[in-house]
């Protein structure tokens, strides 16, 4: 590997210089920015059911066309038609990334027909499985229909599906429940098996590379299970599935090619959802709203590929977040959801973001010379402001903040209007709050106003003060439903990209969890 750069590194780029000398000056406070006449309506893009409010980010005119001036400079677009065409950019592995040919529609796209077959033959093998499970026409050995899948996996192979299995659970079978375990703890595996029926038990052990010792681990004793509570050794392949980028190994270990579902070494792990690793989800909602959230995947590439740069939404996502990073010397990005389907939503973005960014080498090996992937961390929203956002409001570190919330919500509780009322308005109480902050003098008035002392006002406000210009996105998703999660999982996966391309860095490996792999295995020996 050379450390000689073969285009030109991110600080040596005039935009970049020019985003230098601005993030130098005094910024300008969002109270005054948030005053600006029409600046909602100028920040505000809509597209594939996603609204992107940006308008308490700090950038003013000069910041904005300067971020999306770096953004024609590092060649986003050139790089960007890289990925879909299909060339090498995983640099390290030698491979394409091509995970956006998972949801191309059967008109193909830039990747190719060959690509585009095995894709859609695939696609169907898993959607006819899934229907047949949930159908009753694919049974366990003594001819019961399955009740229970147990899916086997970790990182890309457990997050994505696990995640949106949450995020859609409205539309879950009730009769074929689809149960995750990741973690080798004996417990994880145990606490799922322990109230299952063998003879109704599907488990589906998902990896990649068939080689990651906690799935091999869980594999087995999911196996030893199976086979103690009474399900013939030579029935044992009925009651398992195999779902992987290396099909030899998985048939080496004697799953039945049959009932092998393949992805491929040009699907990152993190990326894969979209893949015969959606299966355990199409288990659970079903072949056409697996479809239907590949769709949304689809719609959100197409713009990602086609919108103009300025109302892009993964490009504005990417480049607020480098404003935030890489100038504004902000280490974390928190993510909050105000929609408690989306519980495992920021775990899912964490992995996309932090092994895909969490890299300190450019593309061709030199040491990088720019501020890359933050810290990605959140949760529940609602939830978070009863516990860390004491800190995100008055702590000493600056935080900047994405708000995801929901426009309509049709859960069937007599007053769910009423729960959308609420968490709404905390949605956009807290928004607003972190951008606006309270001073000292406005806090002394109120707590005046209230009927304390002229002293104790005094005392009180620092305490009582918010500094403020927090900056934040707010992404609404018109309603909740496989289409607006697909276009909301590629919104971020396309984020993550852009970054990395301007960056210039490879987003696509991680050696970076490969030193303590070695090392326990070093040790196991
Ligand atoms: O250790 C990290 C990692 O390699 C992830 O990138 C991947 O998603 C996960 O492990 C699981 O790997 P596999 O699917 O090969 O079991």
């Amino acid at each position: 590997m050379t450390t000689q750069t073969t285009f030109p590194l991110p600080v040596t780029l005039p935009a970049w210089q020019h985003l230098v000398a601005l993030a130098a000056e005094e910024q300008v406070s969002l109270r005054d920015r948030l005053a600006e006449p029409e600046r909602a309506q100028r920040l505000t893009w809509s597209s594939c059911g996603i609204t992107l409010d940006a308008s308490r980010q700090g950038i003013g005119t000069e910041i904005e066309h300067a971020l999306l001036e770096l953004a024609a400079q590092s060649d986003v677009a050139g790089q960007r038609e890289a990925m879909f065409r299909g060339d090498p950019i995983n640099t390290t592995e030698g491979r394409p990334v091509l995970h956006v040919a998972l949801r191309g529609d059967a008109a193909g796209g830039p990747w190719g027909s060959d690509v585009q077959a095995l894709v859609h033959r695939e696609l169907d093998r898993v959607c006819r499985f899934a229907d047949e499970v949930r159908g009753g026409i694919v049974r366990g050995h003594s001819g019961e229909a399955f009740t229970d899948v147990v899916n086997i996996g970790i990182g890309g192979s457990d997050l994505g599906p696990r995640m949106a299995a949450d995020a859609l659970a409205h539309l879950a079978s009730p009769t074929l429940r689809v149960h995750y375990v990741s973690n080798p703890d004996a417990w994880a595996l145990w606490s799922v098996l322990r109230g299952l029926d063998a003879k109704r038990t599907l488990v589906v052990v998902s990896s990649k590379t068939f080689t990651t010792q906690e799935t091999l681990t869980n594999a087995a004793s999911a196996q030893r299970w199976l086979t103690d509570q009474g399900v013939p050794a030579d029935a044992i392949s009925q009651h398992l599935v195999a779902i992987t980028a290396s099909p030899a190994k998985s048939a080496g270990m004697g799953y039945d090619p049959q009932r092998t579902f393949l992805f491929w070494d040009w699907v990152g792990g993190r990326y894969s959802l979209w893949s015969a690793l959606g299966l355990p989800l199409a288990l659970g909602i079903g072949s056409a709203a697996f479809r239907e959230l590949l769709a949304g995947g689809r719609a959100m590439d197409e713009h990602f590929r086609h919108a103009p740069m300025a109302e892009n939404l993964p490009v504005r996502l990417a480049l607020h977040g480098i404003w935030n990073r890489s100038f504004l010397q902000r280490p974390t990005q928190l993510m909050v959801s105000y929609a408690s389907r989306l519980v495992r939503f920021v775990p899912f973005v964490q992995q996309m973001d932090m092994e895909s960014n969490g890299k300190g080498v450019h593309i061709d090996g030199h040491e990088a010379t720019v501020e890359t992937g933050p810290i990605v961390w959140g949760g529940l929203g609602i939830d978070g402001q009863h516990a860390y956002f004491q800190l995100v409001h008055q702590g000493r570190h600056a935080i900047p903040v994405d708000f995801i919330g929901l426009q309509t919500e049709d859960t069937p509780l007599p007053l769910a209007a009423t729960h959308h009322a609420v968490v709404n308005l905390n949605l956009r109480a807290q928004a607003q709050a972190m951008a606006l902050g309270r001073t000292p003098a406005e806090t002394e008035a109120l707590l005046l106003a209230e009927g304390a002392d002229a002293a104790t006002a005094r005392a009180m406000a620092p305490h009582r003060s918010f500094p403020g210009n927090i900056p934040s996105h707010i992404l609404w998703l018109d309603r909740l439903d496989p289409e607006r999660l697909g276009a909301l999982i590629a919104l971020h996966e396309h984020k993550v990209f852009t970054q990395a391309a301007i960056w210039r860095i490879n987003a696509f490996d991680q050696w970076g969890v490969e030193l303590g792999k070695t090392m326990a295995k070093a040790m196991e020996r």
